[in-house]
């Protein structure tokens, strides 16, 4: 098979069969195939897309491009979860502890920051000692004992994915309908559990910014997932506004910890709470949504919530003396405020350059291997909707240098909107697939 004729195919609008996508996806696996072939086919995808079938021969593909991660041997269903990619959205830090301390397996392989979106494994490693590197041995064990763990996806977990995630990172051609689901649905196939939680982000910190693409890239994964036998709900959540009030990796951990004691309500919590309440209605734990999330709440009033998590610190190696000792994470020396230039309300904000604001104080990255800044970051202090005074503080941006921080408050400052009328509020739930 000659694989230009595969990309001009795609250019020219036609439909792929399963032997070209399998022929492309070994090729990207065992390294037959140069980037530059393999980028042009994905900007082709990415121009004139995939069908239904195509995406799922893809994701198939992916799937089995490593290794089968096998939970069948710990018992009860495991429920896992997935974001799109958001801005201050640490749910998982939140809800993983929370459905693990009610005895409902949490075997979760995380990724790192994609663009101006920001990852879960990134930010465990802000904290002093954590161990995301967990063998497969090892994670089942945990499974059994602590029913929690958050760990990198392993080595030989979607080898195929990892090329073409790391690809598209650069060459414009992360934000295609067919290569999320295919990128997504093939890691959760094969991270083995048995119920997915999606949660779909829709709005001007997502890659999906309309509700009509967010539907349709959830339609995709919750057919596929189906498919191949797991039980899978996908939320369409808002994501006009970072989700909580800190963007960072240290930072997140900080709010999320904030969350698990009750010290802190908000948007954060409510997403948590609700796809966490998903995960356990898959799992058959609850018989409604409400249930679930009472249920939830109430683990964190009790404190079952953030003794999971500190189980989970001892478990992998984390000092967690953070919990009593927030200043214990790393928190960068600069820091700056932003002040409104003018009173009125907050109408707008553009959260992808929020996302890129915080990529600039040393938070995010800007090239694949890039070191962090693990203590930078924004505080956010406003929402929409707020009145805000001219001169009053919007932000702390936290780095390490004072010319990272000067830019990082730049970029921030632009991308909100004061204006003399309020404006309605954008929902932060739009739909529930399944
Ligand atoms: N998250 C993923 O895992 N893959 C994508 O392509 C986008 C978001
Ligand atoms: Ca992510």
């Amino acid at each position: 098979m000659d694989f230009q004729d595969i990309i001009i195919k795609k250019r020219d609008k036609q439909k792929l069969t399963k032997e070209e996508i399998s022929f492309f996806i070994q090729g990207v696996t065992d390294g037959s195939l140069p980037d530059y072939q393999i980028s042009a086919l994905l900007m082709a995808i990415l121009l004139n897309g995939m069908d239904a079938e195509e995406t799922a021969q893809m994701t198939m593909e992916m799937a089995h491009s490593g290794a089968l991660f096998d939970l069948s041997s710990l018992p009860g269903f495991k429920v896992d979860k997935h974001s799109t990619g958001g801005v201050g959205d640490t749910t998982t830090l939140i809800l993983a502890p929370l459905v693990a301390s009610l005895g409902v397996p949490v075997v979760k392989m995380s990724g790192r920051g994609l663009g101006f979106s920001g990852g879960t494994i990134d930010k465990l490693e802000s904290i002093p000692g954590f161990q995301v590197g967990v063998t497969e041995e090892d994670a089942l064990t945990y499974g059994k004992t602590s029913h929690l763990v958050l760990m990198s996806q392993t080595d030989n977990l979607t080898p195929a994915d990892k090329k073409l995630y790391a690809l598209r990172d650069v060459t414009g051609t992360v934000d295609s309908i067919p290569l999320i689901a295919a990128s997504i649905m093939s890691k959760k196939i094969a991270a083995g559990a048995n119920g997915i939680v999606l949660d779909v982000k829709c709005g001007s910190g997502a890659f999906m910014k309309t509700q009509k693409d967010a539907e349709a890239l959830a339609h995709i994964m919750v057919e596929m997932g189906q498919h191949v036998g797991r039980k899978v709900t996908a939320i369409i959540s808002g994501m006009d506004q970072p989700l909580g009030m800190y963007i960072g990796n240290s930072l997140e951990v900080m709010e999320a910890m904030e969350v698990l004691k009750g010290n802190v309500k908000g948007d954060l919590l409510e997403v948590s709470l609700l796809l966490g309440a998903h995960m356990l209605l898959l799992a058959g734990r609850v018989q409604t949504e409400a249930e679930g999330k009472a249920l939830l709440q109430q683990q964190i009033d009790n404190g079952a919530g953030i003794a999971k998590f500190r189980e989970l610190l001892i478990q992998q190696g984390g000092n967690s003396a953070i919990i009593e000792q927030p200043d214990l994470l790393p928190l960068s020396p600069c820091s700056l405020e932003v002040r409104a230039e003018k009173s009125g309300y907050l109408t707008h904000m553009d959260t992808a350059k929020i996302g890129r604001a915080s990529q600039e104080t040393g938070a995010g990255r800007a090239f694949k291997e890039q070191p962090l800044d693990f203590g930078a970051g924004i505080i956010t202090k406003k929402r929409l909707g707020d009145y805000v005074e001219a001169g009053e503080v919007l932000a702390v941006i936290y780095s390490a240098k004072d010319k990272a921080c000067a830019s990082a408050a730049e970029i921030f400052q632009s991308a909100l909107t004061i204006s003399a009328e309020k404006a309605p509020l954008p929902p932060l739930v739009l739909n529930i697939i399944s």
